[in-house]
């Protein structure tokens, strides 16, 4: 019998042949289901999935870290006229809880390495101020565990908590646990109670620490040492609580020396015990990343792909060395545009409190890039089940505040984009699109590859009980207009409910508070519903489009 995979791409390769496409791509690219096209209108085949399920709405989740304004004038500034009674602020509640933010990873990052939480929680004229050194800046310990989960209560957001495997014992992580998740009756459970908080919070997912091969990290280890660590703290906190979903720390990036052999040394140590690995990635348009060509840097989310494909590789392989049935999942709970505020003083508290760290500030072509991570995550949501976009207020963040209100920066949009219109299962697409070349030379080896990059990244997803679909798509063609042509199988589009696209002449211009909307989405003109629908893509751009459907 024939696969109906291998049927539908039959069918599609034959399609391709109809048209007169060339079928020139040979790279891992056609892995994804890309092709190359010959010169003209990229074509999109849009199909309903053979199987599967609905994709985990966690893979669009955010991080908040403390550090530098993330927290402390971020989301907590008692004091100030934008503030509730409990001095979370109301401007920035309102942002997070419209844009519908899933998950929460928090309090790092690498503070989480050397982070007590017993400081943060009780009554705050008793919380201590500590010099907090890993961004060098002082910690009043005035936001902490209880504070995060109002605030995520708040905005409708899920918390994802991480434990300090840095200077953090094992019992002081399980103690965590049973802080936050057990009824009554314990040490540790009595002890949140008697801090105002009668009921559990039931936090389901956690991060067995952060970053653990980084030399920056407080406590960094070696593979097998954290690995073990790693495994006999997820073995107490099932018996507090058997309805964890663990994460260990993988490899904190693709230039990592130990790259995909620390996280196939930590998972032979603890594979049993966890439920899935984190990747991290920060890109930027550098020298050293893509000799400042922002045609390479539009491709950077296939390099997110290619991680994606190879962390999963190794979890596959050990899942075949420990002959285990179960599969691990993936967490991107680290991923963003991250280049300008990277040294000297951005990352250097200087023992302030609450000082100005990592305060990127985004353009359009950042939040094209953006976009294109969404479409990464988005067509890998089967393999990668948890992402974070790192991070969410001030701390290379798509939203910022002064003392009067927030700001959105330009990558807010694609991320919002997906937040508000993708849903439901994530359909099987093949692209056939013209493609550009990128070049390797002189470049970090982790980004150095020559390859062939399509103009057009497409996403799409079907969301079969509200009757809608959401598209997303990209056009890396920094010069003209790209036509996409959607060809729906199994599916028919009967209206158009909305289309906006993000783009602008000038790739490097900004938002401020005095020209807030400089990088903002505009209505796009959409081709008439229906079973092929041809658009119009914008030179630099990223386009949604929500659609009603019939099946
Ligand atoms: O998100 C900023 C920092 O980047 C985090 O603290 C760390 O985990 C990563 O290196």
């Amino acid at each position: 019998m024939v696969p109906e995979t291998s049927l539908n791409r039959r069918r599609f390769l034959a399609s391709l042949g109809a048209t007169g496409a060339a079928l020139a791509t040979s790279s891992w690219l056609e892995a994804i289901g890309y092709a190359q096209a010959a010169r003209g209108p990229a074509r999109a085949l849009i199909q309903q999935p053979r199987l599967g399920a609905d994709f985990d709405r966690r893979v669009l989740g955010s991080f908040l870290e403390h550090l530098g304004r993330a927290i402390y004038t971020g989301v907590y500034q008692p004091g100030s006229s934008l503030a509730d009674a409990k001095g979370f602020r109301t401007d920035v509640v309102r942002e997070v809880k419209e844009i519908g933010v899933p998950i929460v990873r928090y309090p790092g990052g690498n503070f989480v390495s050397g982070y007590n939480w017993l400081d943060g929680v009780g009554p705050k004229p008793q919380r201590p101020t500590v010099l907090e050194r890993a961004w060098n800046s002082m910690e009043t310990n005035q936001f902490g565990t209880n504070e995060f989960i109002d605030w995520c209560r708040m905005v409708g957001s899920e918390p994802l908590l991480g434990m300090n495997f840095g200077t953090g014992s094992a019992e002081m992580a399980v103690a965590y646990v049973e802080y936050c998740n057990y009824e009554r009756g314990t040490k540790w459970s009595d002890l949140r109670r008697a801090h105002g908080y009668e009921k559990p919070h039931n936090v389901r997912y956690w991060c067995l620490g952060n970053e653990m091969d980084g030399p920056w990290q407080i406590g960094q280890m070696q593979a097998r040492e954290y690995g073990r660590k790693a495994r006999d703290a997820a073995r107490q906190m099932r018996v507090i609580d058997g309805n964890l979903q663990l994460i260990a720390c993988g490899s904190s990036g693709t230039n990592m020396p130990q790259y995909l052999i620390w996280d196939r040394e930590v998972l032979e140590e603890c594979y049993d015990q966890v439920d899935g690995i984190s990747l991290h990635a920060y890109y930027g348009n550098t020298q050293a990343l893509t000799r400042n060509s922002s045609a390479r840097y539009l491709a950077m989310n296939l390099d997110m792909d290619r991680q994606i494909r190879e962390i999963a590789a190794v979890c596959d392989y050990v899942q075949g060395l420990r002959r285990s049935n179960k599969r691990l999942w993936l967490s991107f709970d680290e991923w963003n545009v991250w280049y300008r505020a990277r040294t000297g003083d951005a990352v250097n508290g200087r023992r302030q409190f609450a000082p100005k760290l990592l305060e990127e500030v985004y353009n359009l072509e950042d939040a094209l890039l953006v976009g294109g991570f969404v479409n990464t995550l988005l067509r890998n949501a089967e393999r990668v089940r948890v992402a974070c976009l790192a991070q969410l207020v001030n701390v290379i963040a798509p939203l910022v505040t002064n003392d009067t209100g927030v700001l959105r920066q330009s990558t807010l949009f694609p991320y919002a984009w997906a937040l508000r219109y993708a849903r439901g299962r994530v359909l099987d697409l093949r692209v056939e699109s013209d493609m550009y070349p990128i070049t390797g030379a002189g470049l970090q080896a982790d980004f150095a590859r020559n390859d062939q990059v399509p103009f057009v990244d497409v996403v799409a997803t079907l969301d079969s009980q509200n009757g809608q679909a959401c598209v997303l798509m990209l056009n890396r063609d920094l010069d003209g207009e790209r036509e996409l042509a959607l060809e729906w199988r199994d599916i028919t589009p009967t209206r158009v409910l909305a289309c906006e696209t993000l783009t602008g002449p000038d790739l490097k211009a900004f938002n401020t508070f005095e020209q807030p909307r400089r990088v903002a989405p505009q209505r796009l003109d959409s081709p008439a519903a229906g079973a092929r629908m041809t658009f119009k893509l914008p030179a630099r751009s990223y386009t949604v489009a929500q659609l009603a459907i019939t099946t």
